[in-house]
This record gives structure tokens, C-alpha cells and sequence, in this order.
């Protein structure tokens, strides 16, 4: 139905011309998203144009069925692939990612347990509902009074990341006559291929505890031991610490399943290890999360059930040839889940094209298309130069697709919500337009830069939409202010 496309030397090589720029392809979008009869973007069968009318742009809708289908098949995938090698497996879901009292309450509800990196975080699982022994708390640098909020709480797990503070944490539960149940975060030194700012296991960075031996007895360390195997002996002594097991997490937005097989065979190595230095088989192993979703067509992610047999095959392996006792699995995936069950709306204001230099020295046309959001509601392109696409989504066009860059509203040329995307050439002032794939990290990474109020969030299930985030207003920041020349 469209005009053939020209190729334009601006465009990335991973992104050919559109034979329809309408059309969805449903790796990147949720389940409940179609084009309805009309040609307009729905939800579960509620129109983005009424979505944007009843609600306001920017909008993230959130398709409440297709999280929880998300959660449901890495819940079943993981459980029933690892019953027979270790009793089962336990899903938390990465808060982080996307937390709210409805998603928590969703994640819940299918069986997740539920992964917190913060006391706000926490304070969120625990309002949500969720059973305090199903939260495990996260944090390189947790606080005082996040540790006695995970304690007075009786969370399930507290996952250690340093000497450090488990020797601030044995003291400090032994004052409050408690038991901290205490997971050891290791850092398995698997350089997951992801953005360096996301990747989480190599050595030199701030989070875990290494499997290196040190070389020098440094932070309270023994030279020439790991300060993973110093905090095994520091948990197994103190009285006021249960240690249950270990954690590793490589990084986000990985799709190889090499790196996460290799980590799990190093920290199952390190069980053995303890095995034999202690006579203790711990009984949990986290291997944390960073499944890969698709952002743009280019991404090819693996269906849960998927990553478990790649998983299970690895753990197998691991325990048959150190002849150790398979620990219950568990797992912390986040944007997997919370990530293409979102999609953000945004309403085109203004639009130009400009004569922009391309690679191979030739001139060609970009049109910028302007919406009413931008990086506070998505810093994720400005933050790691992650790529995103968008559609038309009040109606269809047949007009010729053109290289287009949207932008965001802020002062701020690097303000850019998706860097290249043929959009139809006649995208104009009032047209909403949708990217896919924003459930993760972008409600939770919003900002009010240019004191913009944060959008609204809407969940949509079964031909409704409700309100679990309501829009922020002006008033909500002129809240915070203390103004010197009103004292109230
Ligand atoms: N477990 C731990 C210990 C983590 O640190 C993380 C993410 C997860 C699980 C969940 O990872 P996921 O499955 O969602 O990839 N803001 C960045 C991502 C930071 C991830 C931090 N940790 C982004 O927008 O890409």
C-alpha cells in the first residue's frame, strides 16, 4: 500500500527502508497491541486515541496482560526446567525495572517473588502487599536504615555486596538480637557484551565480591584469598548471620547465553569450593537477571523457556562434574518482563527537515519530529545510546516513509527519544505517535528536568484502561519548594 521507499545515506545500516512503516512487528510491541480497524494504534482494544484523550500525552501504557504472561512463562519455564535437577526455581522480579504497587501486586500474583534495590523500593513491595520472606533486598551501599527496614521487615533475603558491610551487617542484626538471612553477591569476572555502564561482573567495578584472590590483604581481606571466600568465613562464624547461598548478576540487555552459563559455572565452582573448606553445601544460588527484550527489529530475544533449558544444561554440567548438590535456582529478570509490555505516547508538535551531512560525505534529508515528552521521561538513548523505534499511532499513512529523528522538548540538543526511524513523510502537528518496548526503566528513571512533570501511568486489560500512576503536575513540584519569602 506505501510508495517504494528511497534509501537514505543517513540511515544505519541495521535499518532498511520500510515496505510499510505501519506496520508492527510484534517482537517489539506487546501481545495486546494492533492496529484496529480504523488504522489507530489499541491496547487490549482501547485506542491509543483515546488513551491520549482521556489521559493526556505523554502516556505509558502498560498492557497489564502481557506483563503477567511475561512473568507467568519465566515462572513456569524456570520452575519446571530446573524441578528435577534442584526442586524447582524462584523468579524475583527486578524491581528496579518497573515498580509500582500494581506491577508488584502483578509479579505477585503470577508467583514472583519480589527484588528491591532500595528502602524506597522495599517500602513499595511491602505497601504492594507482597510477602516480606518473597522480597529480597539489593545495594552496593545499602543504609543504616535500609538494613533495619529489610530486618524489622523480615525480608527473605538481604544480598551482601561487600566484606564491608557484612561485617557492619553481623554486628549490627547481633545488637537487635536478629538473624540476618544473608545472599553473598559475587562478581564471577564474566564481561557480559552490553553497554559498559550495564554490565556488572567484570572486576573493576563497584559492585560484589570478587572470586580473585587478593593480592594484598586489603578492606579486611586475607592476601592471596578471595574476598568472596573471606565474607564465606566471616557469614558462617558470626551467630547473627544465615547465609543462604550466592549471587552473581553479569549485566542487562544480554542475549548470548554464553555469558550467563559461564557464570554460573564459576560461582558453582566457588560452591564446591566452600564445600570443601567448610563442609557446608549452601542452598541457594541467584543468577540474577539481564534477559535481552527487543527494542528495534534487530534484536533477536529468547523466549524464557529458552533461557532455562540453555541455563539448566549449564547447571547440570557445572554440578555433575564437581559432584556437588544441585542449590534451588533463582532468578532476578526485570525488563524482561516489565519492559515490552510498555509503550510510550507522545503527541507531534513541531516538525522541519534539514540537510544533514552523511557518512559517505553526500547531503540527505532528516526530519525531526518533535513530541511532548523527551529524555525525562526516556533518558535511555542519552544515557547509553540505546536505539528505539516508533509508529504512527493515531492512523495509518500512505505517504512515503522518510528518515526521521524524535526528538524530545527539553533544552538540549542531545535530547533524542529514538535516533532514526522512517516515519511516514506527512507526520504532522496533533499526530500521536508510540515506542514500544518502554516498560523498563523509564517511569523509574524519570526526572523533571526543565521542571517537566512526569507522564501518567495507565494499565490496560480486557478493553479498560486505569490510572496506576497519576500525572505529576506543577503543583506536585512546587510542593517541594521552601520559599524564603512565603514561610508557611
Ligand atoms: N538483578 C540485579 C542484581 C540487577 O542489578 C539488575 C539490574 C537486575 C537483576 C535486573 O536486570 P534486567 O533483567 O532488568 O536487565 N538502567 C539500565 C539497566 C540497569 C540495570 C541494573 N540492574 C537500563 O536502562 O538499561
Amino acid at each position: 500500500m506505501t510508495t517504494p521507499t528511497p534509501a537514505s545515506p543517513l540511515a544505519p545500516a541495521w535499518l532498511p527502508a520500510p515496505t510499510d512503516p505501519d506496520a508492527l512487528d510484534p517482537k517489539v510491541w506487546s501481545a495486546g497491541t494492533a492496529r484496529a480497524d480504523d488504522g489507530g494504534l489499541a491496547v487490549q482494544g482501547v485506542s491509543a486515541a483515546a488513551l491520549a484523550a482521556e489521559f493526556g500525552t505523554p502516556l505509558l501504557v502498560m498492557d497489564e496482560d502481557d506483563f503477567r504472561a511475561r512473568a507467568r512463562s519465566f515462572r513456569e519455564g524456570f520452575d519446571s526446567t530446573f524441578r528435577d535437577l534442584c526442586g524447582g526455581a524462584d523468579v524475583y522480579f527486578a524491581g528496579k525495572s518497573m515498580l509500582t504497587l500494581s506491577t508488584a501486586r502483578w509479579a505477585a500474583e503470577e508467583g514472583l517473588r519480589v527484588d528491591t534495590a532500595s528502602g524506597g523500593e522495599l517500602a513499595v513491595a511491602l505497601r504492594a502487599g507482597v510477602d516480606p520472606a518473597h522480597i529480597g533486598l539489593h545495594g552496593n551501599n545499602k543504609s543504616v536504615a535500609e538494613l533495619a527496614a529489610a530486618l524489622d521487615a523480615g525480608v527473605g533475603r538481604i544480598i551482601v555486596d561487600s566484606v564491608d558491610e557484612l561485617v557492619f551487617l553481623a554486628a549490627f542484626a547481633a545488637e537487635r538480637g536478629q538473624v540476618a538471612p544473608v545472599m553473598l553477591r559475587l562478581t564471577p569476572g564474566v564481561h557480559a557484551h552490553t553497554h559498559d555502564f550495564i554490565a556488572t561482573a567484570h572486576e573493576d567495578q563497584k559492585f560484589g565480591l570478587s572470586l580473585a584472590p587478593s593480592s594484598e590483604g586489603r578492606d579486611g581481606g586475607i592476601a592471596g584469598v578471595s574476598p568472596a571466600a573471606v565474607a564465606v568465613r566471616i557469614a558462617l562464624q558470626a551467630d547473627s548471620i544465615e547465609l543462604l547461598g550466592v549471587h552473581c548478576h553479569i549485566g542487562s540487555q544480554i542475549f548470548e547465553a554464553d555469558g550467563f552459563g559461564l557464570a554460573a559455572e564459576r560461582v558453582l565452582g566457588f560452591l564446591a569450593e566452600v564445600e570443601a573448606e567448610h563442609g557446608v553445601a549452601l542452598p541457594e544460588l541467584d543468577l540474577g537477571g539481564g534477559h535481552g527484550i527487543a527494542y528495534t527489529s534487530v534484536d533477536e530475544p529468547r523466549p524464557a523457556a529458552e533461557i532455562a533449558a540453555a541455563l539448566a544444561a549449564d547447571v547440570r554440567k557445572a554440578v555433575e562434574r564437581l559432584g556437588l548438590t544441585c542449590p534451588r535456582i533463582s532468578i532476578e529478570p526485570g525488563r524482561a518482563i516489565s519492559g515490552p509490555a510498555g509503550l510510550t505516547l507522545y503527541t507531534v508538535g513541531v516538525t522541519k527537515t534539514v540537510d544533514a551531512d552523511a557518512p559517505d560525505g553526500s547531503t540527505a534529508s532528516r526530519r525531526y519530529v518533535a513530541v511532548d515528552g523527551g529524555m525525562s521521561d526516556n533518558p535511555r538513548p542519552v544515557l547509553y545510546d540505546a536505539d528505539y523505534t516508533a509508529v504512527l499511532a493515531s492512523r495509518t499513512s500512505d505517504a512515503a516513509p522518510a528518515l526521521s529523528r524524535v526528538v524530545g522538548k527539553h533544552c538540549e540538543s542531545g535530547d533524542i527519544l529514538v535516533r532514526d526511524v522512517w516515519l511516514p513523510v506527512d507526520v504532522t502537528r496533533g499526530d500521536l505517535l508510540a515506542v514500544p518496548a518502554t516498560g523498563a526503566y523509564t517511569h523509574v528513571m524519570a526526572s523533571n528536568y526543565n521542571a517537566l512533570t512526569r507522564p501518567a501511568v495507565v494499565a490496560v486489560r480486557e478493553g479498560e484502561a486505569r490510572v496506576i500512576i497519576r500525572r505529576e503536575t506543577v503543583e506536585d513540584l512546587l510542593r517541594r519548594e521552601v520559599d524564603p519569602q512565603n514561610p508557611s
